[in-house]
């Protein structure tokens, strides 16, 4: 069993800040060293692989070629469809690249509201026209794993549930896991017995805010914002933006950047 090869896990980066690698680098349950060196052959990224130019590209082949019909490919990032010049990669468009590593994965896992619903890249007024993963591809299982970024362990987690059982977990209406996206910030904040009792901060230093009361009257957009943040929170378990005192901004929804995420009237 120790030698049984590891599964083959291709990540393409298109148009995104690095911030969603950021996040996995500091899953802490399980690790990312512990994924990588255990449980996974992680055969292509950007950022944390040791080949460069055409040996990267000759190992993202080959794991295709090997692996067809059974490696998991993970796309962070949009995908430009005004002018396949915008972004590329080894010479080859976006566009180009997620159709060819697509077509003999057994699944894609869309990290990040950029690669999910089209993120930063997609905002008003979207120069490159950006769009999903799931714009462009229809004939594969799609898991969106939204949030800008997502929650480190609930990347590690998703893929980490795929590679255990085999199969893509139970998703909601935006092919988000129910495990990790299925209540809103909302119903799981503990300020919420302040906000059933009307009692809410005004500014971000008035005496409500310091007694942690609820901070909807801020543009809290937890309400409508449906991520784990508040059970699983960040940085190990440590906090999350309500608890550091600033509302929800709504990342892991789809066109949050435009819909009032930040400061706009709810
Ligand atoms: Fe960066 Fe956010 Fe896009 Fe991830 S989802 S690549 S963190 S802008
Ligand atoms: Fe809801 Fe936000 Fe208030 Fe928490 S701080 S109870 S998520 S409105
Ligand atoms: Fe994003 Fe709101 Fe969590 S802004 S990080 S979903 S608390």
């Amino acid at each position: 069993l120790e030698k049984a090869k590891r599964p083959s896990v291709i990540w393409l980066s298109f148009q995104e800040c690095t911030g969603c690698t950021e996040s996995l680098t500091r899953s802490h349950s399980p690790s990312v060293e512990s994924l990588i060196f255990d449980h996974i052959s992680l055969d292509y990224h950007h950022t944390l692989q040791a080949a460069a130019g055409e040996a990267a590209e000759a190992a993202r082949e080959a794991a295709m070629h090997e692996n067809k019909g059974k490696y998991i490919l993970v796309v962070d990032g949009s995908i430009p469809l005004g002018d396949p010049g915008y972004s590329t990669i080894a010479g080859i468009s976006n566009l180009e690249m997620l159709k060819e590593t697509a077509k003999d994965a057994a699944a894609i896992v869309a990290v990040g509201t950029c690669a999910a619903f089209g993120g930063l890249p997609q905002a008003n007024p979207n120069p490159t026209g950006a769009v999903s993963v799931s714009d462009i591809i229809k004939d594969k299982p799609i898991i969106n794993v939204s949030g800008c970024p997502p929650i480190p362990t609930v990347i590690t987690g998703v893929l980490a549930h795929f590679l255990t059982f085999g199969s893509i977990p139970d998703l909601d209406q935006y092919n988000r896991p129910k495990v990790f996206y299925g209540q809103s910030i909302h119903d799981r904040c503990y300020r919420r017995p302040f906000y059933d009792k009307g009692k809410f901060a005004e500014t971000f230093d008035d005496e409500g805010a310091k007694a942690g009361w609820c901070l909807y009257k801020l543009g809290c957009k937890g309400p409508m914002t449906y991520n784990a943040c508040a059970t699983a929170k960040w940085n190990q378990g440590t906090s999350w933006p309500v608890e550091s005192g600033h509302g929800c901004l709504g990342c892991s929804e789809p066109r949050f950047w435009d819909a009032g995420g930040f400061y706009n009237a709810l």
